[in-house]
Parts: structure tokens; C-alpha cells; sequence
């Protein structure tokens, strides 16, 4: 497994590799979540490439970059387990050196559920995304469910800016009891890990209601909202039933919709998702 930490290292083995490359960016503290998505890089390209990065620039002000979780040498022994062939671990001034004044920014979207919560935080994914693509030029990139919106975003930048490559996305790896695998579960203590599954506990109750007949999305807004309000350790950001594209809020579910919710659990806020009718 080679470990490279410059953009120079990292484009001048680019250009030696021969066959397809699979890049999954990661901002590290792997969990079985990330590793999923390196399984099938792995098993789709003759390459994988693996990004470690924690980007300053998608942390607001608020944000938790300072307590972030990293761990790289488990990162490292991780990924060499997985047989990965290639981990690109820049530094923040190797990304973003003195000067740097380019970004990505994609509109609309972007304004609304995680967006709307943290101003900024879209276009400082996009613009490392985009450099990571630029730097590792793969073939397939892999992203996962588990951040839809993230999702979204990235595939209108790639349509809009015409990149040329292959979005590949991984259904959310779960723990046992459905809470979804997130760097920020470490955060949780023992009470809130238990409260932290009334997220899939509301998810699993609209694809419920939803598998009864129910199509009207508020009704399943108003279900939600109410059973997490009954978890006194959970704080909504918000509840959402909207189109999986446009993000914008459904009134009617006649087409497939992305339900989606930002629940704080004491200090640690956690995002989840399911997908109706697909
Ligand atoms: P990070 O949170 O480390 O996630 C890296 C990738 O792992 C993302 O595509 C995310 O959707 C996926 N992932 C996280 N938890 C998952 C789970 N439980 N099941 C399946 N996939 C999961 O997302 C980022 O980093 C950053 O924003 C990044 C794209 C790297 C840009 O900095």
C-alpha cells in the first residue's frame, strides 16, 4: 500500500497506473460504513484509491473540526487489511495553500436541509471533491447513501460541469439496531447511543405508514417530528419528505422521495435517510 501526502506524488503515480481507478474520499475514523464503499472500489477497479482528508473548509465557524475524531495509524491499518493499493492523505496547506481562492459552488440545492443548517459547507465538499477528482482522475468515484444531500450535490456538479466519471453509491451500513455507522457515533455516551436509534426508529416508522397507503408527506413529517419529540435526549434540526433530486419539500408522495432528518443527540448531531417508493 502506497501512502502519499502530496498532490505532485499522488498525479505522477496517477499517471503510471494502468487500468480503471476507484477513488473513495473519506475524511478517515473508518468505521464498516467507509469500508464498504472501499470493498467495491476494490472489486470494480484494478485500483483503489483512498482519501483521507478532514477539509477545513466544510466546517463552519460552529462546526466540530477541532474535535473531529482522527485516528490515522487505524486508518492506515485498516485500509492495508482491505489490500488497498493507494491512500492519498494531504495536508490542509498541500490542498489549500497560501493564495488559494477557487471554489465549486453548486446553487440551489445546496440551500436547502444540511445546507441551510450550515451556510458554506456545500461548497468547501464541492471544491475539495472536485480537486480530489482532478488530483486522482478516477474512473469510479464512491459515495454513500448515508449523506444524501452530499450525494445530490456532487452528481449535479459532475452533470453540470461535465466530469468525466462514474458516481457509484453504497446503501448505509447499519449497526445491529439500525443506527447508521457514523465517525460521530464515538461522540455518543452510553444514554445517548441508546437514544440515537429513535432516528431509524422514525425512519422505519414512515416507510411504515408510507407501505399502509399514507402519501401524504406532512402526515408522515407530523409522525416523525412526534416520535422523536418523545425521546427527551433528541433535538430536530429538521424532518424532511422531498424529491430525491431537487431536495425541494413533497406535499403529495406520487414519485419516488428522499425522507430525511438532522437529529442532535446531546452535542452530537447525527443525519439518516430512507428512501420511499424506489
Ligand atoms: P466522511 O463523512 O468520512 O464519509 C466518507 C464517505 O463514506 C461518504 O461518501 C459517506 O456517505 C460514506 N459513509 C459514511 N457513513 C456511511 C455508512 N454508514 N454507510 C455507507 N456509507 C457511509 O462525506 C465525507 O466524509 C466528506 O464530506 C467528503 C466527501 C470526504 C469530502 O470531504
Amino acid at each position: 500500500m502506497k501512502v502519499i501526502t502530496t498532490v505532485a506524488e499522488m498525479k505522477e503515480l496517477r499517471s503510471q497506473l494502468a487500468g480503471s481507478v476507484g477513488l473513495v474520499p473519506t475524511m478517515g475514523y473508518l468505521h464498516g460504513g467507509h469500508l464498504e464503499l472501499v470493498r467495491r472500489a476494490r472489486m470494480e477497479n484494478l485500483t483503489a484509491v483512498v482519501s483521507i482528508f478532514v477539509n477545513p473548509t466544510q466546517f463552519g465557524p460552529s462546526d466540530d473540526f477541532d474535535t473531529y475524531p482522527r485516528d490515522t495509524e487505524r486508518d492506515l491499518a485498516l485500509l492495508e487489511k482491505e489490500r488497498v493499493g493507494v491512500v492519498f492523505m494531504p495536508s490542509a496547506q498541500e490542498m489549500y495553500p497560501e493564495g488559494f481562492s477557487s471554489w465549486v459552488d453548486v446553487e440551489k440545492i445546496t440551500e436547502r436541509l444540511e445546507g441551510k443548517l450550515r451556510p458554506g459547507h456545500f461548497r468547501g465538499v464541492t471544491t475539495v471533491v472536485a480537486k480530489l477528482f482532478n488530483i486522482v482522475q478516477p474512473d469510479r468515484v464512491y459515495f454513500g447513501q448515508k449523506d444524501a444531500q452530499q450525494l445530490a450535490v456532487i452528481k449535479k456538479m459532475v452533470s453540470d460541469l461535465n466530469m468525466n466519471l462514474e458516481i457509484v453509491t453504497v446503501p448505509t451500513v447499519r449497526e445491529p439496531d439500525g443506527l447508521a455507522l457514523s465517525s460521530r457515533n464515538t461522540h455518543l455516551s452510553t444514554r445517548e447511543r441508546s437514544a440515537a436509534v429513535i432516528l431509524w426508529e422514525a425512519l422505519y416508522h414512515a416507510q411504515e405508514l408510507w407501505g399502509k397507503g399514507e402519501r401524504s408527506a406532512q402526515r408522515l413529517r407530523q409522525e416523525m417530528t412526534a416520535l422523536i419529540a418523545s425521546e427527551p435526549l433528541a433535538e430536530i434540526d429538521y424532518v424532511s419528505v422531498a424529491d430525491p433530486e431537487t431536495l425541494e419539500e413533497l406535499e403529495e408522495i406520487d414519485r419516488p422521495a428522499l425522507v430525511s432528518l438532522a437529529v442532535r443527540i446531546g452535542k452530537t448531531r447525527l443525519i439518516d435517510n430512507t428512501t420511499l417508493g424506489e
